[in-house]
């Protein structure tokens, strides 16, 4: 599949801040680091997270392949505080080492198989300090949660600054095994044009993730299932995970 024009389109990359709110996730990330640390953002998106980060002192870096997303993201960092890095998480290669690196808003799952997955992972790896860490979420594939992804569910009114009211809603395509195609639809209103975005999202299991992670050499797996660090539990919505090097 190409590219999700979500990310790709400078246009739906606008959109994207006001779709995605920050919330406890961006709690639980901000509170990750117990020093001034330096930090990989991989899969940064439009920058919401690095640039929190970098405002609470942090040398951060963000990663994404999405030029749409990183536009996004440089125009919003008016102090030049975060380094940005237009490449995706197998190919980057950034000289020095991080003491933490982190992967939000599933990007995980935007890794279509074990080896696009592993390849990423095992780059990550490269790139921490002995010690470091890697901290990631995936939405746990026995809460099913696609099942819930359709027009009547998901229907919802956004202002988006600069563009107007935009309504959006996704619908699932096809579910194959693991993988979970949909569509986004947005309408914008102002200006009666509608565009579609497809998507494929891979939910592998804490197992699948537990493997990978040490096929790429992490060690030290901790796991939780909600941002309040509640313990991992069958019907937890997410899978967290911290790995160590
Ligand atoms: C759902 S967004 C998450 C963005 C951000 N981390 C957040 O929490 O809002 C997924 C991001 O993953 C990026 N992405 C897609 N393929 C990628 C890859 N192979 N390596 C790294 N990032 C990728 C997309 O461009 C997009 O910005």
């Amino acid at each position: 599949m190409s590219a999700d024009r979500a990310y790709t389109d400078a246009e739906l990359a606008a959109v994207y801040d006001s779709l995605n709110l920050s919330g406890e996730d961006e709690a639980f990330y901000r509170n990750l680091p117990q020093q001034t640390s330096r930090i990989l953002d991989v899969g940064c998106g439009t920058g919401q997270l690095a640039l929190a980060i970098a405002a609470d002192g942090h040398a951060v870096t963000g990663v994404d392949p999405a030029p749409g997303m990183l536009a996004i993201a440089r125009s919003k960092d008016t102090g030049g505080r975060v380094h940005w890095v237009e490449a995706n998480g197998q190919d980057f290669s950034i000289p020095g080492c991080f003491d933490l690196a982190i992967m939000t808003g599933h990007v995980f799952q935007v890794f279509a198989d074990d080896a696009e997955a592993l390849g990423t992972l095992c780059n990550i790896r490269r790139h921490l300090e002995t010690g470091g860490r890697l901290v990631f979420e995936s939405r746990n594939p026995l809460c099913r949660d696609w099942e819930g992804w359709t027009r009547e569910k998901t229907q919802a009114r956004h202002e988006v600054p600069g563009i107007g009211a935009v309504e959006v809603h996704y619908q699932v395509l096809d579910v194959q095994a693991e993988h979970v195609t949909f569509e986004s639809v947005f309408d914008f209103i102002d200006t009666g044009r509608q565009t579609r975005s497809l998507s494929r999202l891979r939910f592998p299991s804490a197992d699948q993730i537990r493997s990978l992670l040490e096929r790429a050499g992490f060690s030290r797996l901790a796991w939780m299932g909600g941002w309040d660090s509640s313990p991992l539990a069958k019907d937890s919505a997410e899978i967290i995970v911290l790995a160590g090097v």
